[in-house]
């Protein structure tokens, strides 16, 4: 059975734009209030609709136990993010409330976003691409305004689920990069066996030439690379971060760049969204500075809605939705 069978209408709060045919797929078996509590309009409407919502679909704003506690008849949140982050776990777990999220379809579109950063910050694509548009380009360039070669060089992944695996398997099988991964448990990943090795942080920080952070943010991951990590890695290498941004200590990477010890960083998420105005982050020459567009494609961020909105319906239904958070891991 599906969760558009014949049921009882519930109230269902989207505080997040859905592509019209899944809201469509929401509006024709219940009753849909609208509204994004980070438009300062919607605000209001969306405070007002949480005590009667018993399913919110959404992403991007932080549900916390202020929240739930104006929700009393809330079952289940669907996120269309496969991070979860923004939710307040344990609260969650201890009300019986139900976590849906979406991994899997972001995986290959996410770990594109995080090679591209590599290749960027790597071969200077941004700041030479910037040279051209403003006519500096009026003769070969020299070696001041070399890159580095991404071939051949180490690659240390911070955390080894399905997109690191993913950024893995670009990385050496398409550029016959070694790839180190830290990983809480070791993952045997068949096709990449041979290619990636197990290793613990500090090895890691110590051997990698660029260092990707795919970790999921948690007390544990949190603030993880400060300046005690930015010193122990390669001098000149490279950071790149295509999880969540309050992995990294911003002030200490900010002074690793500024020390010359770090070549360059490639950032697609930051520890507060969107970035600042007054952010150093935004303009420094050797960041490249992306708007967390991981998974922002038409494609995927499609996949993303329709799986949000499949979880939703599911469970509101009373049925198994295909991607349940395991809250008991909180
Ligand atoms: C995710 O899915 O977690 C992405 O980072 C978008 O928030």
């Amino acid at each position: 059975m599906t969760g558009e069978r014949k049921q009882e209408r519930k109230q269902v709060l989207v505080f997040r734009e859905l592509p019209e045919h899944q809201l469509a797929r929401i509006q024709a078996v219940h009753e849909v209030t609208l509204a994004n509590p980070r438009v300062p309009q919607q605000a209001d409407a969306f405070r007002a609709a949480l005590p009667s919502a018993q399913g919110m679909i959404g992403s991007s704003y932080r549900i916390d136990e202020s929240v739930l506690d104006l929700a009393p008849r809330l079952q289940v949140i669907s996120s269309i993010s496969v991070g979860v982050d923004n939710y307040a776990l344990a609260a969650l777990r201890a009300r019986g409330i139900m976590l849906c999220h979406t991994p899997g379809v972001l995986t290959e579109t996410t770990a594109d976003t995080i090679f591209a950063l590599i290749m960027a910050t790597s071969r200077r694509l941004v700041e030479l691409a910037q040279y051209v548009r403003d006519g500096h380009w009026t003769r070969n360039i020299d070696e001041k305004l070399f890159g580095w070669d991404v071939h051949g060089k180490t690659l240390g992944i911070l955390g080894f689920g399905r997109i690191g695996q993913a950024l893995g398997q670009r990385a050496a099988l398409g550029f016959g990069m070694p790839v180190l991964y830290y990983n809480h448990h070791p993952v045997i990943a068949p096709q990449l066996a041979a290619h990636a090795l197990a290793v613990s942080f500090e090895q890691l920080l110590k051997r990698a030439d660029i260092i990707a952070v795919t970790l999921p943010l948690t007390d544990a991951t949190r603030g993880m690379i400060g300046a005690a990590e930015f010193a122990a890695m390669k001098p000149g290498a490279i950071l790149v971060n295509g999880s969540r941004g309050a992995i990294v200590q911003e002030d200490a990477l900010l002074a690793a760049l500024d020390s010359g010890r770090l070549r360059a960083a490639g950032l697609d998420v930051y520890m507060t969204e969107p970035l600042p105005q007054a952010s150093p982050l935004r303009t420094h020459p050797r960041v490249v500075a992306l708007p967390h567009i991981g998974s922002a494609t038409h494609e995927t961020r499609y996949a993303m809605a329709e799986l949000a909105t499949t979880n939703l319906l599911e469970a509101l239904a009373g049925n198994l939705p295909p991607a349940a958070y395991d809250l008991r891991k909180a």
